[in-house]
């Protein structure tokens, strides 16, 4: 990749890409250790509750451990039940403030 701090990992089955994720490696300045940010996360509805998204974390956490990455971590919207219940399963919730600055 021209970006190696991007990363893309698409699910693919018979019938073309049917779920895929991508997300930023962010190397800390103060620190010689990463995090990665999940900053999308989507399986097509025909495919849901089969362990695709589980398997495309499963494989970003197996690239995650190559390079060294300390924590990958992703937020999700309230109300966003399918996502939040995915994550439950997959990680440690932290409750914190989220503020947009317009450019
Ligand atoms: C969230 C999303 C990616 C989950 O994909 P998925 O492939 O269906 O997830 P998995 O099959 O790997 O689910 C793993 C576990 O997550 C939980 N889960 C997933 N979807 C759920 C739902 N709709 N309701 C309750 N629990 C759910 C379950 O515990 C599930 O395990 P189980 O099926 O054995 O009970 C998918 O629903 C989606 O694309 N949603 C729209 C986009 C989105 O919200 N993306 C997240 C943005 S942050």
């Amino acid at each position: 990749l021209a970006n190696p701090q991007f990363v893309a990992i698409a699910a693919i089955a018979a019938e073309g890409v049917i779920g895929g994720l991508v997300g930023y490696v962010l190397p800390k300045f103060e620190q010689r250790r990463s995090e990665f940010y999940v900053y999308d996360l989507a399986v097509a509805d025909t495919h849901r509750r089969k362990g695709v998204a589980t398997a495309l974390i499963g494989e970003l956490k197996r690239q995650a451990r190559q390079r060294g990455i300390y924590v990958i971590f992703v937020q999700a919207d309230y109300g966003d039940e399918a996502a939040v219940a995915l994550y439950t399963k997959l990680g440690v919730r932290e409750d914190v403030m989220h503020f947009d600055i317009v450019p």
